[in-house]
């Protein structure tokens, strides 16, 4: 039979012993004072564990059984109060770290320098962009050749006074003569016609070569882009027609373009190409022609098959007339107060 009297009072006093641990655990003020609340609570002479040790001191076994399942129930609720709670504050810990420990990159941000490129990769690669759209493809080669491409299978046999022109600097590298940096990108036409077969529509840019003493409109180490097309029925309509769709894209519709008679050992016939500026001027940008017969031989492309048109220009001079340059050296000194204008 259950003993009321002393019943009650144990109710009372677990009831108590729990809401008084509740309230205790929400509002501890941090981890370190709930930690040692937590060793407090789970000491063997805590209000809730004393209480256990009363059980033994019941009569009823029910009333042992009854109170033993509240004191469980109760230290069950206290134990998940404060897992709760641990987490409640470990969670809080981790925020405020992140925010203690975060970076404040804003200065990196506002103050960054942005570099940009050079005016002459700049030419480039619009000039990439407007053949792109023309339809050409983008081929590229090295920059030490060999005599052979950059000469001979251009119709430049050793003997060849054209030669002379191209101010050659060779490397000491197997036969002498034999290796050198190229004066020119048409070694690249070669390359080209020898991986591809036609029909071919290809620009190939790259830097040249030439033992030049630098001055206004002169370097040693410039830059030029090629162009190639070779397929069935190309004229020299073609060619003019391409040079003058170029010219518009590039330098806008009020430029126009001309061609000129002239000499290369590589093209016949040959011509020189200006475009026109705004203010009337003729500015000489580059040469062009039709493929010869014989570097086409050379390229075992069938000549009565196949036909085509090369041009190729200097584009350091575009740059540089485009941006109003003076003198051509400023643009290879890095002098920042001149790089940054552009
Ligand atoms: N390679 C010539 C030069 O450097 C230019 C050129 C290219 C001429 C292609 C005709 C055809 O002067």
């Amino acid at each position: 039979m259950s003993d009321q009297s002393s019943v009650n009072p144990m109710r009372q006093a677990i009831e108590k012993a729990q809401a008084s641990a509740l309230l205790a655990i929400k509002t501890v003020s941090d981890l370190p004072a709930l930690r040692s609340l937590s060793a407090d609570l789970n000491k063997k002479d805590s209000p809730l564990n004393a209480l256990k040790t009363e059980l033994g001191k019941l009569n009823s076994v029910d009333d042992k059984r009854t109170m033993g399942q509240l004191l469980n129930s109760a230290s069950i609720a206290v134990s998940a109060a404060l897992d709760i709670r641990t987490g409640e504050f470990e969670q809080s810990e981790i925020s405020a770290r992140i925010v203690r420990e975060a970076m404040d990159l804003s200065e990196l941000v506002t103050n960054r320098r942005r570099g940009h490129s050079h005016i002459v990769t700049q030419a480039t690669m619009r000039l990439e962009d407007v053949f792109i759209g023309l339809g050409f493809q983008i081929a590229e080669g090295p920059e030490v050749e060999t005599d052979f491409n950059n000469f001979e299978a251009l119709n430049m046999p050793k003997s060849h006074p054209a030669r002379s022109e191209f101010d050659t600097m060779f490397l000491e590298y197997g036969e002498p003569g034999s290796v050198l940096l190229r004066t020119h990108t048409s070694p690249v036409q070669i390359r080209v016609m020898q991986s591809w077969p036609p029909p071919i529509y290809a620009i190939m840019p790259g830097r040249v070569f030439r033992r030049d003493t630098p001055d206004a409109t002169h370097m040693p180490v410039f830059h030029q882009i090629e162009g190639l097309v070779i397929d069935r029925g190309i004229t020299f309509a073609h060619l003019a027609g391409t040079i003058e769709a170029f010219t518009k894209a590039f330098f806008g519709r009020d430029f126009t373009s001309r061609l000129r008679p002239s000499y290369f050992p590589f093209t016949e016939p040959s011509a020189e190409f200006d475009i026109r500026r705004q203010d009337g001027e003729w500015i000489e940008l580059g040469g062009c022609g039709m493929v010869h017969p014989n570097v086409l031989v050379s390229s075992s492309i069938d000549p009565e098959e196949f036909s085509g048109f090369a041009f190729g220009f200097g584009i350091d001079r575009m740059a540089k007339e485009r941006h109003k340059v003076e003198d051509i050296r400023e643009m290879y000194t890095n002098d920042l107060r001149f790089v940054k204008q552009f």
